[in-house]
């Protein structure tokens, strides 16, 4: 059997911010339909390797590919185009808005092209397309569609937020840390989305502890200072010495 083939991979990236280096000399391989975490104490590079995958930053050296093409300098809303999706450290819907509109808008952003924005938005309310009903439907949204999401609890916020980027029909997910500030039964229903949509999706997902993740990714990379010092599946890389001596302490 072929090996998965390589959808997204950071090429020795360098990232400094002044005098720190934030991600040093990195490679990292995503694979197509895997779920995959990177893990790391905070401040260990985590979000800024995330944003260079992103296109929120640029690295100072190396490259990052998508399918075998170079996107090291495509902006954000290119990568996005191209498949790549992204949540953020913080919730980013629009409280004032119903949890249906939010899902709309993040469709119609996708899929309308700028110009005609304001029109796709004034049919905002005739207008409901099958992909919105199947994604309330799937994310177990539909009871809380006509809620204001500013009313929503942060679980059902997050879970949103995910189906958000889901619904441009992103082959890559992007996560970070997509369980910050949840109880344990919003993290619990996190998982279970995240759980029903792996292997039909790319997912990466940014953590810093890892036992929240380790029932739900394949593979993780671990971070340190900056850089990778293992990348494998969970068990062998809890096993190997570096992540024990240098990565394990920060855990509880
Ligand atoms: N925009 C920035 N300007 C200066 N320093 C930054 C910036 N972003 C992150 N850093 C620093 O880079 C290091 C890595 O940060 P980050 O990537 O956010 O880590 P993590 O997500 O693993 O917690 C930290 O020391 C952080 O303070
Ligand atoms: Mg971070």
């Amino acid at each position: 059997m072929d090996a998965p083939r390589v959808i997204l991979k950071a090429d020795a990236v360098t990232k400094k911010f002044g005098e720190l280096v934030a991600v040093k000399n990195v490679t990292f391989e995503i694979r197509e339909k895997e779920i995959v975490g990177l893990i790391g104490s905070n401040g260990a590079g985590k979000t800024t390797l995330f944003n260079i995958l992103t296109g929120n930053l640029i690295p100072d050296e190396g490259k990052v590919y998508y399918k075998a093409k170079d996107i090291t300098r495509l902006k954000p809303e290119q990568r996005v185009k191209l498949g790549i999706s992204r949540t953020f450290q913080l919730t980013s819907t629009f409280d004032e808005l119903k949890v249906i509109d939010n899902l709309k808008m993040a469709y119609y952003k996708i899929h309308c092209p700028s110009s005609l924005l304001n029109m796709c938005l004034s049919r905002l309310d005739s207008v409901v397309s099958e992909k919105i009903e199947s994604c309330l439907d799937t994310f177990g949204l539909r009871k809380i569609a006509n809620r204001r999401t500013g009313e929503i609890s942060l679980g059902e916020k997050r879970i949103l937020e995910i189906s958000m980027a889901l619904i441009t029909d992103s082959e890559v997910l992007l996560l970070d840390e997509p369980f910050a500030g949840l109880s344990e039964a919003e993290i619990d229903e996190v998982l279970a989305v995240l759980k029903e949509h792996a292997h039909k999706q790319t997912i990466v997902i940014v953590e810093h502890k890892i036992s929240k993740i380790r029932d739900l990714v394949e593979r993780v990379g671990v971070m340190v200072e900056g850089e990778i010092i293992a990348t494998g599946r969970i068990d062998e890389v809890l096993e190997d010495p570096r992540v024990r001596r240098d990565y394990w302490r920060v855990e509880e």
